[in-house]
């Protein structure tokens, strides 16, 4: 039996958070024990500490509502402090190189978190660092946003169903999203679908992670733009189709090549035979393109929960890699003890 108060690493086994690739399924289970025993701690009245005096500095290249909102609460919540720096706030970009701003922050601040217009950024931010640095979403991936998803994923299971039995299926394109809703689903030996337009499938690069993923801890990745594999979903998950990162296309080409097809409507959560099925996206939604009024506000939608798991899982990242999720697990397991 899984002890919910030790982790299986006492200390992160890489500095920085950028890739959920390069972290094991004990690892990012690990994640998931601190982030969730936080989070039914402070539900239950407690309060924590464990991030005292801290600060985060947070780059913003874009804007954000539940990344930058997650962050500045999960920091407050641990006795910490977030600097927002937003874009024409500091001096990045315009007079100092991000490896320059990283070598000022490190000596000011205890952790990093950024959102970029380009990965390249985030690695170089990290490269140049040495306090740990969270990647708040490239144009590559969006590993905060997984964390939150795959809490979200467990907390909603059906009853004793096992990972390499779930069927997650993602409509649309090959977001962002897209890509770390499939790194992070296979690395929990989850089915993995993006049912979405061909030009618009998640690329072989991409593929042969997942298929690797499948290799060590089972269940299957797979691209396809026939209906039939929406059939036995658990979650039904989407993104917007178009203005993210590619502004050059305009909308009404996006519309012509996913709607009406592609949209998740009632009708679709029908299709997959499931009267259980979830319904899942990032947010910010584009309502009624991607996905229709009646399915983000109907009774399958686990879409609101989904964005305050992001909080859930913010606070188990500052504490992962700001080195004190063991110490605050013990912490938990005396406080419970001693009650
Ligand atoms: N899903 C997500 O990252 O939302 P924000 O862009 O508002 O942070």
């Amino acid at each position: 039996m899984d002890n919910p108060y030790v982790l299986t690493h006492k200390t992160p086994t890489k500095k920085d958070f950028l890739d959920t690739t390069e972290f094991d399924q004990s690892e990012i289970l690990d994640m998931v024990k601190i982030s969730t025993a936080v989070r039914d701690y402070l539900k239950s009245g407690h309060t924590l500490n464990s991030l005292y005096h801290k600060n985060l500095a947070m780059i913003f290249e874009q804007k954000s509502t539940r990344t930058r909102v997650s962050f500045e609460v999960g920091m407050e919540q641990l006795g910490g402090h977030a600097l927002n720096l937003a874009p024409g706030a500091i001096q990045l970009g315009a007079h100092e190189t991000i490896g320059d701003t990283a070598e000022v922050l490190s000596r000011m601040c205890d952790l990093i978190m950024a959102r970029v217009d380009r990965h390249e950024s985030v690695l170089e931010l990290a490269d140049r660092s040495t306090v740990p640095v969270i990647n708040g979403m490239s144009d590559y991936n969006h590993p905060t946003q997984e964390l939150g998803d795959i809490i979200t994923i467990l907390d909603h299971l059906p009853a004793d169903k096992p990972c390499n039995k779930v069927k997650v299926v993602f409509v649309g394109d090959c977001t962002q999203v897209c890509v770390s809703l499939m790194m992070i689903t296979t690395k929990m030996g989850m089915n993995f679908i993006q049912y979405g337009p061909p030009a618009k499938w998640l690329g072989d690069d991409f593929l042969k992670i997942g298929r690797a993923n499948n290799q060590l801890y089972g269940g299957s990745v797979h691209v396809t733009d026939n209906p039939a594999y929406l059939e036995g979903a658990d979650f039904i998950y989407t993104d917007v189709w178009y203005g993210l990162y590619d502004k050059e296309t305009p909308k009404d080409v996006y519309m012509r090549e996913f709607y009406p097809k592609y949209q998740v409507s009632d009708e679709m959560l029908a299709m997959t035979g499931n009267p259980n099925v979830k319904f899942m996206h990032c947010l910010p939604a584009n309502r009624n393109e991607e996905v229709t009024d009646s399915v983000l506000d109907g009774p399958h939608s686990i879409a609101w929960d989904e964005a305050e798991k992001r909080l859930t899982a913010q606070r188990g990242l500052l504490l992962y890699f700001g080195g004190v999720a063991a110490a605050t697990l013990d912490e938990i397991k005396k406080q419970k003890e001693e009650k």
